[in-house]
């Protein structure tokens, strides 16, 4: 069957990874398969989760320069059609967007268009929203573009707030109710945009 490939890049932990390489073994992501991990620092958990599922991986550190155009040869080098940015912490350029030929998704563990943007990211967002006191929060698979956390959104799914939340409590009702559901079913639906695209191609 023609699958999309797919190259997610992390940052830290991979448990979003991990959500998709598991959505792929239960037969839930079958339009894509995960080809390449980059993690952009040595070292963290991503990378054990990609060893152990057989996934070729690389690091290639975000802080090196020509970080953008090394990531950019390993995706072509790959046959990468689609990227997933899973737990990944840099910013990309709107550059970089453009010169890679297909979609960029990316999950944020909030409802966009709130608690995003610049300086939100990981246990930062969950605490804005316990200090703003919303009663919902969640997360959002979108498009990414030059405007962090401004693409086009794909999917969210809403997750209660409950009295004493902790950043790190809720943090992992998101990540286990939102962010690990939101991520497979977006990816399997960008792969099967893209499968369609190259069948309606040949
Ligand atoms: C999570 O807070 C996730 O929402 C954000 O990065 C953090 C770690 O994700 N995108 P992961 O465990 O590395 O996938």
């Amino acid at each position: 069957m023609l699958t999309a490939r797919i190259a997610v890049i992390a940052s830290g932990g991979g448990t979003n990874l991990q959500a998709l390489i598991d959505a792929r073994g239960r037969g839930e992501l079958k339009s894509g398969q995960i080809a390449l991990v980059i993690a952009d620092k040595a070292g963290v958990k991503a990378i054990d989760r990609a060893n152990a599922a057989g996934i070729a991986c690389m690091v290639i550190p975000r802080r090196e320069p020509e970080f953008e155009e090394k990531v950019l040869s390993a995706l072509a080098e790959h046959n990468i059609d689609m990227v997933i940015l899973a737990g990944f912490l840099g910013i990309f350029s709107g550059g970089f967007i453009r010169k890679f030929h297909g979609p960029v998704i990316n999950i944020h563990p909030a409802l966009i268009p709130s608690f995003c943007g610049k300086g939100f990211y990981g246990l930062r967002v969950h605490q804005a929203a316990l200090d703003y006191g919303v009663k919902v929060t969640g997360a959002t698979v979108h498009y990414a573009s030059e405007v962090v956390d401004g693409g086009k959104i794909i999917l969210q799914k809403a997750v209660d707030v409950l009295p004493g939340d902790t950043p790190e409590i809720l943090q992992r009702r998101v990540m286990e109710q939102a962010e690990w559901v939101l991520l497979p079913q977006a990816a399997e639906l960008v792969s099967a945009q893209i499968i369609r695209e190259k069948e309606s191609n040949i």
